[in-house]
């Protein structure tokens, strides 16, 4: 047995970090040891401004009072209640907010910890739903390629990003994908929704006739694809993909863990779009980033669906220790409080063509082969560096740590989505050292 005296506090092996470059942060680490709304403090006490709200979570900024205060207040109070069998008053209380948020006919909400829970939540539903109504043939499940939906078993299997897929096996069957709309070639530089590939959504029916309508269960995309490094729909396509859905009587989930509460200017995705899915997996942004807490919205329909058999019976065998967890709870409402409070979820939009100008200025510098955008999120791809891809991107981001920015990287893209807080001399901040940093790059 290993002496654990001889570990020093400060000893950086023990953590095994998530979606890191272990090795490489252990040899020059970078630590935060405070924040305050649009800003980090290093461990070297440097000031870093915070372009991506953490990951894609801190749409109010960080360390906002009214948040900080619940969470004390609620832990003092009553830390924690069984979520099985028993309730407590703020879980319901949330469950009203979020629904008073969600697009019209989404009226129930179930908890979860984490936005890859929220995903395998809404499958199990999707799955269970057409059971209960008598439908249980229908067991397949669409997803898209490039979709990122967290990374537990389901989300990987209907997920479409290789490197999270290859190493596990052969994930879930009954799975297919959809093609991915990201086309460099047609809709470089476009602004907002690009105007080619709406007719990509017709694959859809093309996979239906494949495998017959009767066997899908359900499709679930990003509206806004993120953490793939920012896919914006193509114009038309979302509500042809809602078209073909309700069609074939397949459910329609949008995984908005990241459009969620304000991103594009809007509450979701599904009121942007003006497309209203039969599911929203939400997560991140629902509690800032606080306290882990996810959430899954669905339909009367599908709710109501459930709620039959003997009344002592439970109706659906899915629940987690933490649904609906009292702090996590309380730094929820005291979230949406701030975000109506300070029109946060509408934000974006105003704030839109300063973010978008401010974005396409890097336009024609060293190695951008494209630049995109919608509301708060923007996206610079880079081209790759021949034989060492993500080599180029991974250095933006070691360079923009240094000068004061947090920016995210996927691939050779640098991802950006701010606290909505950002005012515009944070925008001409962030995009200026970003346009020093490509113009430096190899
Ligand atoms: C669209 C989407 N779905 C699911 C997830 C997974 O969320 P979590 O990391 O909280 O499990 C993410 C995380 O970035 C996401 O962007």
């Amino acid at each position: 047995m290993s002496d654990r005296r001889t570990v020093a506090p400060n000893d950086l092996s023990a953590f095994w970090m998530p979606f890191t470059a272990n090795r490489q942060f252990k040899k020059a680490p970078r630590m935060f040891v405070g924040a305050k709304d649009m800003h980090y403090t290093t461990s070297d006490g440097r000031t870093v401004l915070d372009g991506t709200a953490g990951l894609w979570c801190v749409n109010a900024g960080h360390c906002r009072p009214r948040i900080v205060e619940a969470i004390a207040t609620q832990a003092a109070e009553m830390d924690y209640a069984p979520a099985f069998q028993m309730g407590h008053p703020k879980a319901f209380e949330l469950a009203n907010a979020i629904v008073g948020l969600a697009p019209e006919g989404l009226n129930h909400v179930l908890y979860t910890n984490s936005g890859s829970e929220s995903v395998e939540t809404a499958l199990k539903v999707a799955l269970a739903y057409h059971r209960v109504k008598g439908d249980g043939s229908r067991f397949r499940l669409i997803g898209r390629e490039r979709g990122y939906h967290g990374v537990n078993f389901g989300g990987i299997s209907v997920g479409g990003i290789v490197t999270n897929r290859k190493m596990f096996g052969t994930l879930l069957t009954g799975v297919d994908h959809m093609p991915h709309t990201h086309n460099i070639g047609k809709n470089a530089f476009t602004r907002g929704e690009p105007e080619h590939g709406a007719d990509l959504a017709t694959e859809l029916e093309r996979i239906v006739t494949l495998h017959d309508p009767s066997t899908i269960a359900a499709v679930i995309v990003e509206p806004v694809a993120g953490s793939t490094g920012v896919l914006i729909p193509p114009k038309g396509y979302l509500k042809k993909l809602r078209e073909i859905t309700k069609k074939h009587g397949i459910l329609l989930i949008f995984d908005e863990v990241i459009t969620g509460f304000g991103r594009i200017g809007t509450p979701f995705a599904a009121d942007y779009f003006d497309v209203t899915p039969d599911m929203i997996v939400c997560a991140k942004g629902l509690t800032n980033g606080t306290i882990p807490m996810g959430a899954v919205i669905v339909t009367s329909d599908i709710h109501d669906a459930f709620m039959q058999g003997p009344e002592h019976m439970i109706e659906f065998f899915h629940g987690y220790t933490y649904s609906g967890n009292p702090v996590a709870s309380a730094a929820g409402l005291a979230t949406l409080e701030t975000y109506k409070e300070e029109g946060l979820l509408t934000r974006g939009a105003e704030l839109a063509q300063y973010w978008e100008d401010a974005l396409h200025s890097l336009k024609g510098l060293p190695h951008v082969i494209d630049i995109r955008n919608l509301g708060l999120i923007g996206a610079i791809e880079l081209d790759p560096i021949a034989g060492a891809p993500t080599k180029r991107a991974f250095s933006a981001f070691l360079k923009a740590y240094e000068s004061g920015l947090l920016i995210r990287t996927t691939g050779d893209i640098i991802a950006l989505s701010p606290p909505l807080i950002i005012e515009k001399h944070h925008i001409d901040e962030l995009f200026g050292k970003l346009a020093t940093i490509l113009k430096t790059l190899e």
